[in-house]
């Protein structure tokens, strides 16, 4: 790799561009204008109809970081317009990618023939979080980076010591200066054994990307097993990556020479796939989900039959449709194959309304209960005791004005709207955007109440 020379071109143009240019979703447009946005939900009737599951957020993520190990073009389909999509993609552009999205195909190619720079701008780090997973393919190829520390989130400080573990104990040295991250291992990186002292999924991403170029066997243990991280092992083993053992908890890596271009289509989105079930449990509504992946759903199908609503596999797809009265809720989140943490918020707005006492434990993030406070505020019943969530469930809650503190807390409020009396008005929706595509559009063709407007 050529040294750090930032060849400045105008990045969020050019993006723009390349994505809002070629794609069909017309309201795809920047975060900072997306910010002065709201959605309205007035009471909906239940969800009827078919809605079909994007390509997984966080599968694409890691992906994209992972066209960074070759210097060949990458293909990636089934790549959902999404802002934290975009800002990935403007992110490797800054390492001298090049990038080009076509809306109408979900397609996006990727090609680092030449990383002119290995050091990311200092941005929103809590946004772009995801960032970080740029550190092991550019540390692995061009045996340095430079990445912000990211900052902590709603949800928790969500630090990055076991990818700095990894990277270590593979040769790296690492200093903090200014906030940013600098990396490097001048004789490149060995195989080696790296136990995870928790299953992290972007520290199992990070360190997996990295042995991918190592010279050596790495085996990761204590591995995160979630079916992003077997993607992304699919994806790899097509660049020529030699990977065992992803989907359990001891990956082995065989580092290779180099890697080469590959084509790859994105799982589907587990988490969005969850939240349309959500949706069709609280509104007791009969939904069909195309482009579904149910062996990845396996935690929400039992907690969802739990709670009284049925989950049928037909030729098409998974139908999700609920008759009788909602059962309460006991739920624990815990790593893959366990409840996803992701799933929480969205359990927590069936709760509420669901006759009898819910028990909802976060065992993943320590503050990821922020949403519980705008719940409340719609007449929810919600008592926090540490890291568990005692609902008490209300015939209905009411709508007023939120705001979604977060990705998937922003999702839960959107239900909670759709099952309250009257209008409830969401803030600060763009974290909504960062991870759901074309939601509103998704549930009006369900026969859901929500419109866009200017946020005043
Ligand atoms: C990913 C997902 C996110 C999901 C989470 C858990 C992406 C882009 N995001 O996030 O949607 O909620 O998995 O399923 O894929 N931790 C440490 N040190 C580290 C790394 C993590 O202590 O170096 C802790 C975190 O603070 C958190 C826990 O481990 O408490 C889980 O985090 P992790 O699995 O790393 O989540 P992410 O990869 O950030």
């Amino acid at each position: 790799c050529a040294l750090p020379i930032f060849a400045f071109f105008p990045l969020i143009f050019q993006t723009v561009n390349v994505f809002h240019g070629h794609t069909k979703n017309t309201n795809f447009r920047k975060n900072e204008v997306r910010t002065m946005e709201k959605f309205i939900v007035r009471h909906s009737e239940a969800l009827h109809g078919t809605v079909r599951i994007s390509g997984a957020k966080n599968a694409v993520l890691p992906i994209l970081a992972a066209c960074l190990l070759t210097e060949e073009p990458c293909t990636i389909t089934n790549v959902p317009p999404l802002t934290d999509v975009m800002e990935m993609a403007e992110l490797l552009e800054e390492f001298g990618a090049e990038t080009s999205y076509d809306g109408l195909t979900e397609t996006i190619r990727i090609c680092s023939e030449t990383l002119s720079n290995q050091q990311a701008a200092e941005k929103n780090a809590c946004a772009m979080r995801a960032s970080f997973l740029a550190a092991g393919p550019l540390l692995a190829r061009c045996h340095q980076a430079a990445l912000p520390l990211p900052g902590g989130c709603p949800i928790g400080s969500r630090p990055v010591d076991l990818h700095l573990k990894g990277f270590s104990i593979m040769g790296a040295v690492h200093k903090l200066e200014h906030g940013v991250v600098e990396l490097s291992a001048k004789n490149g990186l060995r195989g080696k054994r790296v136990y995870l002292d928790f299953p992290s999924v972007g520290a199992t991403e990070n360190i997996m990307m990295a042995a991918t170029l190592a010279k050596g066997t790495t085996t990761i243990e204590n591995a995160a097993a979630e079916p992003e991280i077997c993607d992304l092992a699919d994806f790899l083993r097509k660049m020529g990556a030699e990977i065992t053992g992803d989907g359990t908890d001891t990956i082995v890596i065989q580092g290779q020479k180099r890697l080469h271009g590959a084509t790859h289509n994105v799982i589907s989105d587990r988490i969005e796939a969850g939240t349309f079930m959500t949706a069709a449990a609280i509104t007791g509504g009969d939904i069909l989900l195309e482009q579904v992946r149910q062996e990845h759903l396996t935690p929400v199908i039992a907690k969802l039959t739990e709670c009284n609503a049925k989950t049928e596999v037909t030729p098409t797809g998974l139908r999700v449709y609920r008759k009788g009265r909602l059962r309460p809720i006991q739920l624990k989140t815990m790593p893959y194959p366990g409840f996803p943490t992701d799933m929480q918020a969205l359990f927590m707005s069936l709760a509420a309304v669901t006759k009898g006492t819910s028990v909802i434990t976060e065992t993943v993030f320590e503050n990821r209960f922020m949403h519980a406070a705008e719940l409340q505020r719609m007449g929810a019943d919600i008592k926090i005791d540490s890291r568990s969530a005692i609902i008490e469930g209300v015939d209905s809650l009411t709508g007023t004005s939120v705001r979604a503190t977060d990705l998937r807390a922003g999702a839960a409020l959107i239900l909670s709207a759709l099952a309250a009396r009257g209008e409830t008005e969401i803030s600060d929706i763009y974290h909504i955007e960062r991870g759901y595509d074309r939601i509103e559009e998704k549930l009006r063709a369900l026969g859901a109440d929500i419109q866009r407007s200017k946020d005043s």
